[in-house]
């Protein structure tokens, strides 16, 4: 059987519950009431937004992508799972995130560091000027992005997993490149399947990477009111409890995810 890059993927890089968790979560602390209505930009196989329609049946994703690959690859895995009335509430669109939608969304959220694609200011403003007008009047805009000198150093880290269907396979995450001067980073996906076979550069990604200070400035420049950076509550041994929540300062760690938020 071919080697299934997107399962393999999914299987290693994706923990969608987590993302509806976290979305969930920051859209309660800052408007206190329940958000139903998500957009998922650079969606992919667009788990988030499966998982967020199974979670309340009164919830709608609409998933965005480019690329019509991993969205065939969506209908034909997660999307054929759903019942049809899940089905109804999910809507997958083929287009440039820098679009707005016509439809509005309490949470746009594009996860996994995604919008590094964009390389200079105009570009990003571009997207989040788009964004924020596809947001309703109390809509918030959720950027996942990473960082810390761990997230620039040249290097590789690796993982194996044993899932069913795939039995056990290595995924790495490798760090090619980094430019102080532009910040322009290359990274890339390797895997080695459970026969042993290597796949090199599966998915690569070639990256600016944005400063926290530099998107908050953005998104203020793009008109959205106000700011938050959720990063994660270290908790008593400061080892990270996985919940994020809005701060002002953050620990010097060596690398580390944050989810930076401009508020309708
Ligand atoms: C790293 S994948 C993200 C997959 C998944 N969302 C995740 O969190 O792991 C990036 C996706 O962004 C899509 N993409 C890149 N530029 C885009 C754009 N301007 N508008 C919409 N999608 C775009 C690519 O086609 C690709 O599927």
């Amino acid at each position: 059987m071919a080697f299934d890059k997107y399962r393999h993927y999914e299987n290693s890089v994706q923990t969608p519950e987590e993302h509806v968790r976290i979305f969930e979560s920051m859209f309660f602390q800052i408007r206190r009431k329940e958000a139903l209505r998500l957009r998922e930009d650079f969606c992919g196989t667009f788990l988030i937004s499966c998982e967020w329609i199974k979670s309340n049946k009164l919830r709608t994703a609409t998933g965005i992508d480019l690329d019509p690959e991993p969205v065939a690859f969506g209908r034909k895995h997660s999307y054929s799972k759903l019942t049809s009335t899940q089905k109804r509430r999910l809507d997958l669109r083929l287009q440039d995130v820098c679009v707005p939608t016509p439809d509005k969304h309490e949470i746009i959220g594009a996860g996994n560091f995604s919008f590094n694609i964009f390389k200079d200011k105009k570009a990003l403003k571009k997207y989040f000027s788009a964004a924020r007008r596809s947001l309703t009047p109390d809509g918030i805009f959720v950027l996942e992005m990473a960082g810390g000198p761990g997230f620039i150093a040249k290097g590789r880290e690796q993982k194996t997993y044993t899932m069913p269907g795939l039995g056990k396979f290595t995924y790495y995450w490798d760090q090619k490149s980094f430019d102080p001067i532009t910040h322009f980073g290359t990274y890339a996906i390797h895997f080695k399947d459970r026969h042993g076979v290597m796949h090199k550069d599966v998915f690569t990604y070639d990256w600016r990477v944005w400063s926290i200070p530099e998107l908050r400035e953005v998104m203020l420049e793009c008109g959205f009111k106000d700011t938050k950076v959720f990063w994660e509550d270290p908790g008593p041994d400061g080892s990270g409890t996985g919940e994020y929540v809005a701060m002002e300062k953050g620990d010097n760690a060596f690398a580390w995810i944050a989810f930076v938020v401009g508020i309708k």
